[in-house]
Order: structure tokens, then sequence, then C-alpha cells
């Protein structure tokens, strides 16, 4: 393990106990951690209030914004007060959208989400998408291009692809250590995602679910092999 691995905790829970006991337990001299939010705790009662008071952190608001140009700029808008380092919306958003969010960001990172990590070529499928995953994540990254926005979200099965041409941040979820994949489709090692060029991974239940202290331990002995 050469340089500090980079890695966002995802802060799954509605639960402020169990979100600080996160916190305060993943601190490890070999890895750089961010935290990331979701919708259900960023909707959960007292969430929003929790993030708005976190200090000297690195801070990922996973809001997966999907809406029409002008909620997604008052969205932005009125996520203002709480300095988020990262945001993210869907691509699929359009360019509009993602042009839009841009411009009002200041300097809150706008990450655009490609395809869900949950998400494999028969669930495509079904929701009418045709074109296979890969070509499609890499049309996705052509357009948060574009858009100019700072990072991308995509799985790292697809980190190579999308580097050829989306040069800023990629920041990969489903990341597992072991079989239980849960409902993640698209899944990687974190060092064969580091090995195929993410400079963020996100991982959530393979960290929380347990013993924390004990998962991390697992984590660096992975990274050090
Ligand atoms: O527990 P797990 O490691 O699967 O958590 C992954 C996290 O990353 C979840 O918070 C999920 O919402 C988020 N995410 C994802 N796939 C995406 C974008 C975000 O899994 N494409």
């Amino acid at each position: 393990m050469m340089k500090k691995n980079k890695i966002f905790v995802a802060c799954d829970s509605p639960n402020i106990s169990k979100v600080k006991e996160i916190i305060k337990k993943t601190s490890h001299p070999k890895i750089k951690f961010g935290y990331k939010f979701g919708l259900e705790f960023l909707n959960s009662k007292n969430g929003r209030s929790f993030v708005s008071k976190i200090k000297n952190k690195i801070i990922f608001a996973d809001l997966k914004i999907h809406d029409i140009p002008n909620t997604c700029v008052s969205t932005i808008k009125a996520i203002k007060d709480l300095k988020v380092n990262y945001l993210t919306i869907h691509i699929s958003s359009g360019l509009e959208a993602l042009k839009a969010s841009k411009k009002v960001a200041g300097r809150t990172k706008i990450i655009g989400v490609s395809i869900l990590t949950s998400l494999n070529g028969q669930a495509l499928k079904e929701i009418g998408f045709n074109k296979e995953v890969k070509k499609l994540v890499l049309h996705q990254a052509q357009l948060a291009n574009k858009a100019k926005l700072d990072a991308i979200v995509c799985s790292a099965q697809e980190v190579s692809v999308v580097k050829k041409i989306f040069k800023k941040e990629i920041i990969t979820p489903g990341i597992r250590l072991s079989d239980n994949t849960n409902d993640q489709k698209r899944v990687l090692t974190p060092n064969q995602a580091y090995k195929n060029g993410s400079d963020w991974l996100v991982i959530g239940r393979p960290i929380t679910k347990g013993n924390i202290k004990k998962n991390i331990q697992k984590l660096v002995n992975h990274l050090c092999k």
C-alpha cells in the first residue's frame, strides 16, 4: 500500500447513535476517510442538522438528485448551508440539469451518478435500456465531461473505460471483500478497484455491519496484500 487509500464510508442508518459510532470507529493511519450521507440519514428526523454540525471531515451528500433543471438548482441552493464537499446528481437528469447544477454549486463538487451498481444487464433491459452497461456508462461519462462535472460515480468494473474520457475524480461503490454482495450487482474488491484507477471507494455494509474495528482491520489486511 503506497499512498493513503481514500474511502467514503456510507453512513447508511436513520439512527444518529449508529452514525456517531461509525464516525468514531473509522479512523486508521493508512486510510483517508470521508463520510457519505444518503437519503436515509438526511431525511431522518435529526440527520440533516447533525450533518450541518460536523466539523473537519470530508462530507459527501448522496442526494442523488434526479429532476428537472429548476428543481435540481433549487435543491442545491437549499442545501448550501451544509457546506458539503461533494453532492450527487443522476447524469440521466440530462445535460441542461447537469450544467445548471454545476453553475450554482460554488465550492461543492458535483458528482454525476451513472448507472447504479445494483443494476446488471438484465435489470437494465427491464427498465428499457438496450445498450450494454459499459457502453451506457461511457456515454454518460461523456455527458458528465461536457457538463464539466467534478467527479463521476460508476462501478469499479468500468473505471478503466471511463478514465479514457473523464479525467477528474472517479468514485466507485459496489466494493466487496467477500461473496456477500447484498443487493449490489457490479462489484469488485478494494484492491481491484484501486488497480483499475478508482480515486475513492464507497464502502457501506462491509464496514458498518458487525464489528467496525475488526472490519477496518480486515480491509487494511486486504489492502496490504
Ligand atoms: O453497503 P454498500 O457498500 O453496498 O453501500 C454502497 C453505498 O453507495 C450506498 O450508500 C449506496 O446508496 C451508494 N451507491 C451505490 N451505487 C451507486 C451510487 C451510490 O451503491 N451507483
